[in-house]
């Protein structure tokens, strides 16, 4: 499946942000909380983007690890760089494509980790099976991905702003599905872990800037719905009037993301 999809700086940092300000927990403790890291360790992130969970891997292990993070995003690259000389750290960032070969041997890291990417490789079990044949025996993979439960509220508000069904997005319809079946299907040993954090908005501003960073993110997979810009402008109107008015008759948005988590073991 090719999925014609470039994540933008502004678009991703946004959505860091208000998840950071309005979430009720952490996704980053979560993580380090649920993956067996371990100081010493190789650790290789897949789809880094601005380098998110690199530096968090590094702070957890206090810099006791060789970090690889790839990306094929320049502009996120050029931001993971720029943080790694603010904080002195010495994560490697380098152009990864998912899609291709990964150029590193077989067996090299104890952790592949890929967080909120790869549903977007154009051949799932092609990118699972780069992973794997860059794990150690016993290694472990991580992944993250919305499952179909995912920000319900979200989709809901969009469908009475617009009358539209919703398109299927490539996450939320492929994680707990597609993508777990192709690591079941090669490591030995496969655990589902399930983190929910609810976002609480009490006014609709950081909802529509949420919506404004994720639907242009995925503007591509919404064809029907925005065939121009301006399109997409009436539509974030209808939006933001549906969003004022639930706030204004319930108080709050409360929109829950709902993720799964893969450890698998090679
Ligand atoms: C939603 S972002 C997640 C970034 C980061 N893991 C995080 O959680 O903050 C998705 C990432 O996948 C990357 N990506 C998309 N297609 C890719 C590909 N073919 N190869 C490698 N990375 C890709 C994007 O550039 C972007 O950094």
């Amino acid at each position: 499946m090719k999925i014609d999809y470039k994540e933008t700086t502004s678009d991703l940092l946004a959505r860091i942000n208000i998840h950071e300000k309005y979430g009720t927990r952490n996704i980053d403790d979560w993580m380090i909380a649920t993956i067996p890291l371990k100081e010493g360790m190789k650790i290789l992130d897949v789809g880094c983007g601005a380098g998110k969970q690199c530096f968090s891997y590094f702070d957890t292990l206090h810099g006791k690890a060789e970090i690889v993070g790839g990306d094929v995003s320049a502009e996120l690259l050029a931001k993971a760089h720029e943080e790694n000389s603010k904080r002195k750290t010495d994560i490697v960032f380098t152009a990864l494509d998912f899609n291709q070969p990964f150029d590193f041997e077989d067996n090299t890291f104890d952790l592949a980790s890929c967080s909120f990417a790869i549903y977007y490789a154009e051949d799932i079990p092609f990118t699972i099976k780069e992973m794997h044949r860059v794990l150690k025996q016993g290694g472990y993979l991580f992944t993250t991905g919305p499952m179909p439960e995912n920000k319900q509220v979200f989709y809901d508000i969009i469908k009475e702003a617009t009358g539209k069904t919703i398109p299927p997005m490539p996450g939320s319809s492929r994680y707990s599905t597609e993508i777990l079946g192709a690591v079941k299907s090669l490591f030995s040993h496969t655990d589902v872990i399930i983190f929910e954090n609810p976002l609480t908005f009490d006014e609709a501003e950081p909802f529509l800037i949420y919506t404004r960073a994720s639907l242009s993110e995925d503007r591509k997979l919404w064809t029907s719905f925005f065939e121009n810009k301006d399109e997409f402008e009436v539509v974030m109107q209808k939006i933001q009037s549906i969003a004022e008015k639930r706030i204004e008759q319930e108080g709050k948005i409360v929109m829950t993301k709902v993720v799964g988590g893969i450890l698998a073991q090679k």
